[in-house]
């Protein structure tokens, strides 16, 4: 068990497997985003080997996230050889459902249990838009076949961005009618180049909640409002399904925080919203043994940021979201 200074338990890794991206959305990076040289990313052996580390420190919980995972080469076989390693007691994806109507069946096979799809709109044309080239037929197909493949329960996301999908809300809500499905609604956070944009253009928690309610009906909380992982779940009357909220930026869950990012660079990264980060993949590739590459995980832990300083204008500026992962 790895406890950081203030008595969290970090058990909780997400492994960016790539910082490369098949959609460009507004709210993650810019257009003309330059990715880093494959020579600089952690290669499969070098991210096996950590993880190893992580499991033997107490990590248990996986989620595999980019970029766009899907889009690594040998994305499958990583998935194998991840869900094999003893200790990985939890094994998920974070994508933006593009190729999954090809992979879903073979990640499921391959030991993967749950994705998390991101989908922000159903209209072609808003969706067009915010990915700046995505086609949603696509997503809606990948999430059909990740169902299909027993990847359940299957969590649905989508970013708010205002004058973007604001009004989508309720259509996004409604799908929770139909299908037993988790959907949750995520307050845009600000990264370097983009954070301008993403500060002005934020729409709260609250404000999605009341369009959804005005639509719909009361949301009624789950668990008498209790986080579920990252989210707080409400239900409509005749829900199958949750309508979930991610407030990360009004009503931060940094108290309750058990994770830690790896990055597809191999860096160590203990709030997704500051910079501090361990480097890991340089004293890798120097030499340094397995007790030294534990030392260094242990001691990055410690040091994990109590939480966020956006309220205090605190906004991460050396990266933006696709080269963390979410
Ligand atoms: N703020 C909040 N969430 C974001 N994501 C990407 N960029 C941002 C942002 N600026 C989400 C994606 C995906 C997850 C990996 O992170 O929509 O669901
Ligand atoms: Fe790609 Fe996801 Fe970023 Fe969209 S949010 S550009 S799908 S990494």
């Amino acid at each position: 068990m790895t406890l950081d200074r203030f008595g969290r338990e970090i058990n909780y890794l997400r492994i960016s497997l790539t910082d490369r991206c098949n959609l460009r959305c507004v709210y993650c990076m810019p257009e003309d985003m330059r990715f880093r040289p494959r020579a600089e990313l952690l290669q499969d052996g070098e991210l096996l080997l950590l993880i190893r580390l992580f499991t033997e420190l107490g990590f248990h919980k996986f989620r595999l996230t980019g970029g766009e995972p899907t889009v690594r080469a040998n994305v499958v076989e990583m998935v194998r050889a991840m869900a094999q390693t003893p200790g990985v007691r939890s094994l998920s994806m974070t994508t933006n459902g593009l190729l999954l109507k090809q992979l879903a069946g073979p990640l499921a096979e391959a030991g993967l249990q749950r994705v998390n799809v991101s989908i922000d709109t159903l209209d072609p044309v808003k969706f067009k838009r915010l990915t700046r080239w995505g086609d949603v037929q696509d997503v809606w197909e990948g999430i059909e076949a990740a169902e299909a493949a027993g990847l359940a329960p299957m969590k649905l996301n989508a970013v708010i961005v205002r004058g973007y999908n604001e009004d989508d809300v309720a259509d996004l809500a409604a799908l929770t009618l139909d299908h037993p499905w988790q959907m949750r609604f995520i307050e845009m956070m600000p990264f370097g180049d983009v954070a301008e944009f993403q500060l002005a253009q934020v729409i709260t928690s609250q404000a999605m909640r009341a369009t959804i309610e005005a639509r719909l009906g009361p949301l009624v909380p789950v668990d008498g409002g209790r986080l579920d992982g990252e989210a707080r779940l409400y239900r409509l009357a005749q829900g199958q399904g949750d309508v979930g909220f991610i407030s990360s930026v009004t009503e931060p869950f940094c108290a309750f925080c058990t994770r830690a990012r790896l990055t597809a660079d191999g860096k160590l990264r203990m709030c997704l919203l500051r910079d501090y980060e361990m480097d890991l993949l340089t004293p890798l590739r120097a030499g340094a043994g397995v007790d030294e590459l534990k030392a260094l995980i242990t001691k990055a832990v410690y040091h994990k940021p109590w939480g966020h300083g956006l309220a205090h204008n605190v906004v991460p500026r050396n990266r933006v979201m696709s080269e963390i992962g979410g």
